[in-house]
């Protein structure tokens, strides 16, 4: 896999989209009627953002800015976090042999939902740098890393998927659930490619993939600001872009999922719009609605077809 964008910054230093996932779930955390599900996030948040967020005030301080900067990201995060965390939690209970998140950043599924997971092998990919600092924060808290799982430090750029995956233990006769959660925005059309036909090539009968992604037209528009473009939070993301170090770029246009699915040997199990999303995933218990998020983002879940 060859073209991440962010390249060179995650080399040096850990990943700022990682750090961002992670302050969004723990903000989650504290909301009432949310039902923030993240409860290790916090020990990832350098110092000072641990001690300001730990008050509503600036907690609110940094949502408003959020929401002024891109309207919907913190609903948009939020929200897949919650199907995410449905997606794995099914998996360990029907016993899933394997497991692959593929830019795991600071994920902690692994060791949230310890208790309810039985055979399955966890395999978290992602840079040296961010991996090295997880880990390091991990043992700075005392949380033991459990057996079956494992850390493959891979930089997709340049070194090989299949043989990272192997090194840490990865059986490709196995069927295996590839949880690829805020990434294939940040990559190129190429390295999005390359990974399904890896997964479609390189796992077990029945194995699936979920993932995350945004319109291209969003992605166009951001970039060199094509025409009119009215989704939801759209119009901000390409005026924050201009300043980004990471800024997306890759994209799947409205309506053309199930083709673009089928063309790479997938097929669909699931898909929502953000429209569908937001009326399952932010909808408090009371039935309330939590806010609006990316109208530009869509989440999807599909089963490799047999050779
Ligand atoms: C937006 S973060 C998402 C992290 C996590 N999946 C989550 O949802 O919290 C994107 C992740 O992809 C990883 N990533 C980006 N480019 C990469 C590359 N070339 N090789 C390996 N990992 C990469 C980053 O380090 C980061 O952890």
């Amino acid at each position: 896999m060859k073209s991440y964008n962010q390249k060179k910054r995650i080399l040096n230093s850990e990943s700022v989209t990682a750090l961002m996932a992670a302050i969004h779930r723990f903000i989650a955390t504290k909301e009432r009627g949310f039902v923030g599900p993240d409860q290790l996030a916090r020990m990832f948040l350098p110092p000072k953002a641990k001690f300001f967020l730990s008050f509503a005030f600036f907690r609110k301080v940094f949502k408003n800015k959020l929401h002024k900067m891109v309207p919907g990201t913190y609903e948009y995060v939020t929200a897949r976090t919650k199907f995410f965390d449905q997606l794995f939690v099914q998996a360990v209970t029907e016993n899933v042999p394997q497991i692959v998140f593929l830019g795991a950043g600071y994920d902690t599924r692994a060791l949230r939902f310890q208790d309810t997971i039985k055979e399955t092998r966890i395999f978290e990919l992602d840079v040296p740098t961010t991996q090295n600092n997880k880990l390091k924060l991990l043992k700075k808290n005392g949380i033991a890393i459990p057996a079956n799982l494992s850390f493959a430090p891979v930089n997709f750029d340049t070194d090989d998927l299949g043989q990272a995956l192997l090194n840490a233990g990865y059986d490709p006769h196995l069927m295996t659930l590839f949880m690829w959660e805020g990434v294939t925005m940040y990559i190129t059309e190429e390295a999005v490619n390359e990974t399904l036909s890896f997964i479609k090539n390189n796992s077990g009968a029945g194995s699936t993939v979920v993932f995350d992604y945004l319109y291209q037209s969003v992605i166009l528009y951001q970039s060199v600001i094509l025409g009119q473009c009215d989704y939801y939070g759209a119009r901000q993301l390409a005026e924050s872009a201009k300043d980004k170090e990471e800024p997306f770029s890759f994209g799947i246009e409205e309506g053309q999922i199930k083709e673009f699915l089928l063309e790479r040997g997938f097929s669909l199990l699931k898909h929502y719009t953000p429209q569908e999303f937001e009326k399952k995933y932010l909808v408090n218990k009371n039935g309330n609605f939590l806010g609006k998020m990316y109208g530009f983002a869509c989440h999807t879940y599909a089963e490799a077809q047999d050779i």
